[in-house]
């Protein structure tokens, strides 16, 4: 698949995002050990997500699909998953595979995870690592650092006290969960706080542990690429509705601010224990900014379309501190220089980060996602802004987190400016 994209003038609407990736896994593998039935409105059909409850199904866990988004997922409790006949695929998903791997790290059979090329290449011993120390087994590519992968779990596990060298929900949130089968406490500290949905969660299933609704709220990762394009795009008002607007997730929207621009939040709610509000954003002249150190985590998934903003806004942004997306869906570092690069854009590639000189208008171009679904949306929003025709190349992979992104993008358009093709 891919997209051709022509610029618009104008972009204009309400419109709501897919439920959150990050909160759409948690809630099918909590609603997997939890005692009884647990019911889930919202969830995000991605194949990131879908692939997490084709997973907790292959564990032995009910899963009911009841509507779009809607699921029943019934609980076997903390003793009751059975060794998988088959390898669990999780597909692009690196959050999906390590929170399994936290999940597994309990379970006392063996199991196999694999995923597709990008997965594979992706680190694994940073959970594996702290999860054998906890008493798991691992075996696998690379020493055990690649999938596949097989861990076989003990129970009980040693209770442990982790000092995480990187800030990362996903390393947080696999010892957290195998912490439910050890034989004390586990504590976790990062250099920075990263998207606590795992602790609001584990809250919640605690507190009452079935039987009741959990909605997941709008992707705020989903919503950046309308958000920002709401702000880049001349005279445009952009609306995305009851999206998360968790603080550890809301680092895009302090940014925009800072580059100077306009941001509404209101209706503000909550949904599963977490904060919703309906989030605006206007056409503005935007500048350059700094984004870098606790910032980093609070938007790590939106640094490709804060790229895009950068090249809009007026004069230097530096990124730094910003490794970790080397080792994402794809190198994000290396990925945003590189594509950008192409339709004109002034960027040096550091090895935490980027310079990114804006202020004069991007070219349209042949550019390439590298099956990055970020990448590929990142890419479709420069192309609203530039100037001639641009064709984003890969697209298939925006399946994984969001569904329906050009149909959004052609809505507020109010015309077909962004067309898939085979
Ligand atoms: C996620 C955490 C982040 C993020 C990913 C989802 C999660 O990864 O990039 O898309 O749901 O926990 P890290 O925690 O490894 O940075």
């Amino acid at each position: 698949m891919r997209i051709r994209v022509q610029p618009v003038t104008r972009l204009s609407g309400t419109i709501e995002v897919p439920g959150d990736k990050s909160v759409s896994h948690r809630a099918a593998l909590l609603g997997a050990i939890a005692n009884g039935r647990t019911e889930i409105t919202g969830y995000l059909e991605g194949e990131d997500c879908l692939n997490t409850l084709r997973a907790v199904e292959k564990l032995g866990v009910l899963v009911t699909r009841k509507g779009p988004g809607h699921y029943l997922v019934d609980g076997v409790g903390l003793l009751g998953l059975r060794e998988p006949e088959d390898v669990l695929d999780c597909g692009n998903s690196g959050t999906g595979a390590r929170l399994l791997l936290g999940l597994l790290a309990g379970q006392p059979f063996w199991t196999f995870l694999t995923g597709d090329a990008s997965l594979r290449r992706r680190p694994m011993k940073r959970v594996a690592e702290p999860l054998a120390a906890m008493g798991a087994t691992f075996v696998g590519r690379q020493e055990g650092g690649r999938l596949p992968l097989g861990v076989r779990g003990a129970r009980p596990l040693r209770a442990c006290a982790y000092a995480s060298p990187v800030a990362s929900a996903q390393i947080k949130t696999a010892l957290l969960l195998a912490g439910l089968w050890a034989d004390g406490p586990v504590s976790v500290t990062e250099p920075a706080r990263s998207r606590d949905h795992t602790e609001r969660m584990l809250a919640g299933f605690g507190a009452r542990l079935s039987v009741e609704g959990r909605t997941v709220p709008g992707d705020i990762s989903s919503a950046a690429f309308l958000l920002v394009a709401g702000a880049l795009v001349a005279d445009s008002r952009v609306t995305v509705a009851r999206v998360g607007a968790n603080p550890t997730r809301a680092g895009l929207l302090e940014v925009l601010e800072s580059m100077g621009a306009r941001v509404e939040r209101r209706g503000e709610s909550a949904a599963a224990g977490e904060p919703v509000a309906d989030l605006t954003t206007s056409s503005t002249m935007l500048h350059g900014t700094r984004i870098g150190g606790e910032l980093i985590p609070r938007l790590i998934d939106e640094v490709p379309i804060l790229a895009v903003a950068a090249c809009a806004a007026a004069g230097l942004t530096r990124i730094t501190d910003a490794a970790e997306l080397r080792v994402k869906e794809s190198d994000r570092i290396g990925a945003i220089a590189v594509e950008l690069g192409r339709m004109g854009a002034q960027i040096v590639e550091r090895p935490d980060g980027l310079d990114i000189e804006g202020g004069t208008r991007l070219r349209g171009a042949t550019v390439g996602s590298g099956g990055d679904h970020r990448m590929a949306m990142a890419l479709v929003v420069a192309g609203l802004m530039a100037e001639g025709e641009t064709v984003v190349e890969d697209t298939a992979c925006i399946n994984t987190s969001y569904p329906g992104f050009v149909a959004a993008i052609n809505a507020l358009a109010g015309r077909m400016c962004a067309e898939e093709m085979p």
